[in-house]
């Protein structure tokens, strides 16, 4: 269907809300980056959304660039595997890298991208997340700063995707497990 309504549950996190977080972590960042010059680095396609909310609450110089990387599976569930579609055009040596997330799950992606830019000789690498479903992680890999933890559930909106749909509804919902089921017996 075209209607919001008809794929939400129910809202988790309202406009609102996600505003207060993209706040709360902009400060925080605002501090900790102060004097560093850091390179925030938004991961395509999902942190698009987060990346420029939580940019314009940090008052920090800073340098932005983008990178995509995937983690492929089915839809619903990510393989382990990841892919480095797209890299950052900035050299990553010596910087401060913040990586900008919009949801950190079983943690693959995020251990991939520290990992490699590390090996690049990054001074630092930190990931900020919107969400944090600590619940299916299954790398050892640390999220520096999140805006909330979330239960395992199917969340869409500001930027997460079912199948590619739904970034753009601008709140975070829980996705109506019919939608799931429907796709399923086509
Ligand atoms: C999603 C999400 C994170 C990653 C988290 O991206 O935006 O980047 O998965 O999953 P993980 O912790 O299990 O690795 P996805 O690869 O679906 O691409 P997208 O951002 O283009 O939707
Ligand atoms: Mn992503
Ligand atoms: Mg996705």
């Amino acid at each position: 269907s075209d209607n919001i309504n008809d794929i939400i549950d129910h809202v988790l996190y309202s406009q609102e809300d996600i505003q207060e977080m993209c706040k709360r972590l902009g400060k925080q960042l605002t501090e900790d980056y102060a004097g560093k010059d850091p390179l925030v680095v938004g991961v395509l396609k999902g942190a698009v959304f987060f990346m420029t909310d939580l940019v314009r609450q940090m008052d920090v110089k800073m340098q932005n660039d983008f990178m995509d990387v995937s983690s492929y599976g089915d839809g619903f569930e990510s393989s382990g595997k990841v892919r480095l579609d797209i890299d950052v055009q900035a050299d990553v040596k010596d910087r401060d890298v913040l990586l900008v997330e919009d949801i950190v799950d079983t943690g693959h992606t995020l251990k991939f991208m520290k990992d490699l830019l590390t090996e690049r000789g990054a001074k630092s690498v930190k990931c900020c997340a919107l969400l944090n479903k600590t619940e299916r992680r299954e790398d050892d890999v640390v999220v520096d700063y999140y805006g909330a933890k979330v239960a395992n559930e199917f969340v869409v909106g500001y930027g997460l995707d079912y199948l590619n749909e739904y970034r753009n509804i601008p709140f975070i919902g829980v996705l109506k497990p019919e939608v799931i089921q429907a796709n399923l017996n086509r």
